[in-house]
């Protein structure tokens, strides 16, 4: 098989996560999850002082942080100027201000050509999970999904995830995804949208073995027609 390359999209909760590292164990590819890399550059803002919600301090720092990811499936990795950062980008604070750094055109380029950097380099080939993979990133991507489910669905996936490191509730859970959601949606640089060449999947009726057997065929299928 020719190296093939997949962008996973959509909003959170959708377990884009879950199944974009499924995904590429079963078919022995890279992954790479751009969201934490989003997540470590807001931490090394929050870390050294920099306003998340200051534009122009932020925009000024982009270029500051070195940020690594490691590309297996089973055992991704993220680090910052060379510390693993895996446990702090998940913290309440990161996840509050990750919106509002993202959006800054100056943090959008410096990350986004890292993702094409690994994408280009990852040997047997790379499933990409994001918001703008399938739009901006990697437009001549082999195949390109689009994950959607209803709100409660996404809050309460999230919630479980939460559970033991948080005492967040259902309906907080859900009023911060669906702010930050609209966040990511509206802003000006590459917004979380789907291509209009994506295959959308809805996963609210669907099992996480499911939505991972559905995508594993469609990865199947377009590298055989590569
Ligand atoms: O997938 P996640 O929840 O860890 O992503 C954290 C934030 O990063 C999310 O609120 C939007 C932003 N993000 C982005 O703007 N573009 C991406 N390709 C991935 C994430």
């Amino acid at each position: 098989m020719s190296a093939v390359i997949v962008a996973i999209d959509g909003p959170s909760g959708t377990g884009k996560s879950s199944t974009s590292k499924a995904v590429a164990e079963a078919m022995g590819l890279s992954y790479l999850d751009t969201g934490a890399q989003y997540r470590a550059i807001t931490w090394w803002m929050l870390s050294n002082g920099v306003p998340a919600d200051d534009a122009e301090a932020v925009a000024a720092a982009a270029a500051k942080p070195v940020i690594d990811s490691g590309t297996d499936p089973a055992a991704p990795t993220i680090a910052v100027d060379g510390t693993d950062a895996s446990g702090p980008i998940r913290s309440k604070e990161v996840t509050a201000a990750v919106s509002s750094v993202s959006a800054v055109p100056e943090v959008r380029s410096r990350i986004t050509a890292l993702q094409r950097a690994i994408a280009a380099e990852a040997p047997g080939g790379i499933v990409v999970e994001g918001r703008d993979i399938g739009t901006t990133v990697l437009p001549d991507a082999d195949l390109k999904i689009f994950l959607t489910a209803s709100p409660e669905a996404r809050a309460s996936r999230r919630s479980g995830e939460l559970k033991g490191k948080d005492a967040t509730d259902l309906s907080a859970t859900r009023e911060a995804l669906i702010k930050r959601d609209a966040a990511d949606s509206g802003r000006k640089t590459s917004p979380l949208k789907k291509a209009d060449d994506a295959v959308e999947v809805d996963t609210t009726e669907l099992t996480l073995e499911q939505v991972v057997e559905c995508v594993v065929t469609l990865v199947e299928q377009a590298a055989a027609a590569k």
